[in-house]
Parts: C-alpha cells; structure tokens; sequence
C-alpha cells in the first residue's frame, strides 16, 4: 500500500509474526467470541499492522476496537483504514490534522464472476471497460475495491451507507489514479462529492487507496 498513500500517511502491511500477534484486550474484548480462527488472524493481523503505523507515525500503539458497524475506531486526532486478503494485510493511519479520512482495499485479483459484476458496476463503468479501458486488468474488481476504499474512507466522515452503483469510478490507467463520484445526496457537512484514489493490479492482488485531505 506504500506506493499507493502520501508521504503523510504511515503504512505497515503484515509480515509473519503480524498474523499471530495478540490483540490489545480492549481490541479482542469487540472481536465475537463466535470468531473463526481465519477471522481471528485477520483481526490479529489488521490490529498488528494498525500499531505499527502509529508507532511509524511518532504516536503511541493505542488500541483500535471495533465499533458496532465494524468500523475500527481509531484514537482521537488519528485517523485509518484497515484491510486483509488471504494472506496480505495492511493498516494505513495518519494524523486528523493532516488527513481527514483514509480507506484502504486489497482483494484477490480474480474475475468477478456476472451477479457480482453486474451488483458493482454501474452501466457506465461496464461500457468504459468493455471499451476505452480494454480487458486487462480485470476492471470489474478494479472498481470492486476503488468502491471498497470510498466507502472505508467515506463511512467515518458520514457515518452512513454508500451502495455500489451510488458511486461512478473511473480509472485513469495511464496514471494509476481515479476518481469517484458520489451521484447520491450527501448529508450536510464533511462529505466529498468526488474522492480520489489511487490503484494498482499485480499478478496476486489488486490494491487501492483513497485519501480525503484535511
Ligand atoms: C465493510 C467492507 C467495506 C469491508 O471490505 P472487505 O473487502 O469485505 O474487507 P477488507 O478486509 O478489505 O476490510 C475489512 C476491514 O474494513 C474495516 N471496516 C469495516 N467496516 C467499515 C466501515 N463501515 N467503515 C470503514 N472501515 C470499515 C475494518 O477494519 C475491517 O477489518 P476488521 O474487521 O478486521 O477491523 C465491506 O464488507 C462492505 O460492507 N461493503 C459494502 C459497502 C460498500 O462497499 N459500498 C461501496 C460503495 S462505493
């Protein structure tokens, strides 16, 4: 996630002990006690990765609980994005007076296969790929996580829900950037109309990452 965040925003992607480091006790006290262990890793390893951010960012490694919607809620003046993949993880974080939100995304780089498609991509996305932007990469999971990171970066600022065709991404492949546009009313207050990110596809994985500058 580095190379995709700016030089404001520390990042720390998991390496092997990350995936089996306990959690804070005010962090495991908001994991179900229902949690299967891939769920248990995951959550290890996103709460891992979120202290060593702050740690990298000069701050003290303090706990990040999940809120109730299952939005991690970060210290006071800190703001962050979590997300977990298989066997990738990563926690982004920076200072509130610096960022206002961040939402990070990894998925697998895999075809989405027609409903699911068809569920995130608006009729414009699905032209622009079947068009301008070309067959590789896979643009529909492209758009999957670019709509992923907007609503971890729009969720803290509106405490609301974004659903996928309420947002029009499109990529510019030559700079490894897009934009999203949010075609819903928003709330009075903080929230963007357009969100800018970034992306990009390896063999493995596809990434993206969007930050709302305060
Ligand atoms: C919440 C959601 C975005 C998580 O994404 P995912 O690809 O399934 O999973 P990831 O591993 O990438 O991310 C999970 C992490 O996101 C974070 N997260 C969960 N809910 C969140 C929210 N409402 N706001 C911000 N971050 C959230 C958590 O840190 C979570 O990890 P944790 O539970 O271990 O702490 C997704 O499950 C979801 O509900 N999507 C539907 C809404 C949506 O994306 N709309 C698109 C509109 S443009």
């Amino acid at each position: 996630m580095r190379d995709l965040l700016p030089g404001a925003v520390a990042v720390a992607v998991a390496d092997a002990s990350a995936w089996t480091e306990e959690p804070l006790p005010e962090e495991a006290a908001t994991l179900s006690e229902r949690a299967v262990p891939a769920r248990r890793r995951e959550f290890r390893a996103g709460r891992a990765c979120a202290r060593r951010a702050m740690t990298e960012l000069g701050l003290p490694p303090l706990p990040v609980p999940a809120g109730r919607d299952r939005a991690p809620v970060w210290p006071s003046r800190v703001v962050g994005s979590i997300s977990h993949t298989g066997d990738y993880c990563a926690a982004a974080v920076a200072r509130a007076d610096r960022v206002r939100s961040i939402g990070i995304d990894a998925e697998d780089n895999l075809r989405l296969d027609e409903p699911t498609r068809r569920l995130v991509c608006r009729a414009e996305e699905e032209e622009w790929w079947h068009g301008p932007g070309g067959e590789a990469p896979h643009w529909p999971t492209v758009f999957f996580s670019a709509k992923e990171s907007v609503y971890k970066a729009w969720f803290p600022l509106v405490g609301g829900w974004l659903g996928f065709h309420d947002v029009r991404v499109e990529p510019d492949p030559a700079t490894g950037t897009f934009t999203a546009r949010v075609l819903v009313p928003r709330p009075p207050g903080p929230a963007p109309e357009v969100l800018h990110g970034r992306f990009a596809v390896s063999p493995d994985l596809v990434r993206t990452a969007v930050v709302v500058t305060a």
